[in-house]
């Protein structure tokens, strides 16, 4: 799994997907560039989920907010005072780790020690060696796979609860389980905001302290009456939003999956109150089947329900996705309650409330929000369609199957020879097709190379034109994922694409 994830990371910079940025410096921790094929791929994916929320709900809209707030805010969003990381500093090392990463650093350890002496048995035993059989059979692999689940159990209650004093005594516990990796010497756990600050204005005694938004959540709650007035809207209703956040996450690390600068895709639907619950469910229900529409595999996708909740929420669960290092989340879905837009009518004086009609009452909507990360979608869609095939004559090929709806480029128009005219059949058809597809031409090496180079980057259809093409119009189209080929007319190319990536 690890060599996946490696050949994941290797393969986005290689067929031009996503750089480290301002990578001549070295880089940046945990902030990446998307490369001429990977902006295409996230457009995408951005537009596949724009249209399933706005385009085909009439009672969602879109936005589109400044990444600068005021900073009151975010002082009313609880922000200021609760968005924190627990970390905690090792003397000796001098490093500093985020206090539940290093925790499940430690439950990964010891998973790692069961494995080791499942594998020992398997060569100790051979043929006979029964996996379920050993493990019940051996108390200390018992034990360290029973340790890492009480862990991580109660690593996920003293978070949860902010009890700092309880991570601490639970490092040291893991310690002595696991002695070898690491001492000590820790120092007491921490709290660290994440966000990023900056100033507006230039000289130093009246600039303003601001923050980069760490959500675009709140672009949407203090919008909340502008959009519900102008746009006549009734509740319940949504508004939507994509666009980049920013969190000063201390260990970023998993390639896009936690970055510093990344995007967000959220939806907050306005509901009266006492009728949060059902629409909490019908969101959970139509955000999995998003997913699942994207035919990545059901069994990669999984619920968490929080048990314990955030400050602002009264129901919380995570789609979570299975990655090439495990399952994790890829999608948040809460019930906010009243919490946020309560919160900006104390902090601003201003009341945020709608005259329900119907009711003939004025009321605080209660918000059920969805909230998926685009940089993370990127690599569950990018990481599941990556696979190495081995052929019938032997040989292997690398194969990006990408749902063909977010293919960066629709198909691909090659000329056989580079010449006998060849090439300009293959322009026209470039012209011809452009207005509705992301198409790209090649001409260079034999065109068996060219297929191989497509299906890396993950183009659906390849386009040949060759000699007979000149005498009776046919092209041949060559399918990404079977590699079947078949003549057809170039008249009929448009709709043949069009039947296949059509959203
Ligand atoms: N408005 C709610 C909110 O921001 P969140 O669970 O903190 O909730 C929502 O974030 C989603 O944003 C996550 O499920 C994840 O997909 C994405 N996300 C959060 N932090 C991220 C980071 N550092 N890098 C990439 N994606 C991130």
């Amino acid at each position: 799994q690890e060599d996946l994830f490696k050949n994941v990371v290797s393969h986005a910079k290689e067929y031009g997907f996503i750089f480290p940025s301002s990578e001549i410096y070295d880089g940046l921790s945990a902030v990446y560039d998307y490369a001429q094929n990977g902006v295409e791929l996230k457009k995408n994916i951005r537009e596949y989920w724009w249209k399933s929320m706005v385009q085909m709900n009439e009672n969602i809209v879109g936005l589109d907010a400044a990444i600068l707030m005021h900073p009151t805010t975010w002082k009313a969003s609880g922000h200021v005072d609760a968005f924190n990381d627990p970390l905690i500093d090792n003397k000796d090392s001098k490093r500093r780790y985020r206090a539940d990463v290093l925790i499940e650093d430690y439950a990964e350890k010891l998973n790692i020690k069961a494995k080791k002496e499942i594998e020992k048995a398997k060569v100790r035993f051979g043929e006979a060696f029964n996996e379920q059989e050993f493990i019940t059979t051996n108390p200390r692999v018992v034990e360290y796979l029973a340790k890492e689940r009480e862990i991580l159990e109660r690593m996920g209650r003293s978070l949860g609860n902010g009890d700092l004093e309880d991570v601490k005594a639970l490092i040291e516990e893991l310690e002595i389980a696991c002695p070898e990796s690491g001492s000590r010497n820790w120092t007491e756990v921490r709290q660290f905001n994440l966000m990023f600050g900056t100033k507006l204005g230039a000289s130093a005694d009246t600039a303003m302290d601001l923050y980069l938004r760490p959500e675009t959540a709140q672009g949407i709650f203090v919008n909340f009456l502008n959009v519900q007035k102008s746009g006549r809207m009734k509740v319940p209703f949504g508004i939507a939003q994509t666009g980049k956040a920013f969190r000063n996450e201390i260990v970023a690390r998993q390639f896009i999956f936690r970055m510093r600068e990344f995007e967000q895709m959220e939806m907050q639907f306005f509901v009266r109150p006492g009728e949060e619950m059902q629409w909490y469910e019908h969101w959970k229900a139509t955000r999995l089947k998003w997913h699942l529409s994207l035919g990545l595999g059901a069994e990669r996708y999984r619920f968490h329900d929080h048990e314990k909740l955030a400050h602002y929420a009264n129901a919380a669960a995570d789609i979570e996705f299975e990655f090439p290092f495990g399952f994790k989340e890829l999608e948040g879905i809460h019930s906010r309650t009243d919490f946020d837009l309560k919160a900006h009518e104390e902090y601003s004086g201003r009341k945020l409330q709608y005259f329900d009609a119907e009711l003939n009452q004025n009321y605080v909507p209660y918000v059920v929000e969805t909230s998926v990360g685009l940089d993370r979608m990127f690599l569950a869609v990018f990481a599941t369609s990556l696979k190495e095939e081995t052929l019938e004559d032997g040989s292997t090929r690398t194969v990006l199957k990408l749902p063909a709806v977010l293919a960066p480029t629709k198909a691909a128009i090659l000329p056989l020879v580079k010449k006998d005219g060849l090439p300009e059949i293959a322009k026209q058809i470039i012209e011809d097709l452009r207005w509705d597809f992301n198409v790209s031409y090649d001409e260079k090496d034999a065109v068996g190379r060219r297929y191989r180079r497509q299906d890396a980057l993950g183009t659906p259809f390849c386009i040949t034109v060759d000699h007979q093409t000149a005498e009776d119009q046919t092209v041949t189209i060559r399918h990404r994922d079977t590699m079947k080929q078949d003549r057809v007319a170039i008249a009929d190319l448009k709709a043949i694409i069009e039947n296949e990536v059509s959203m």
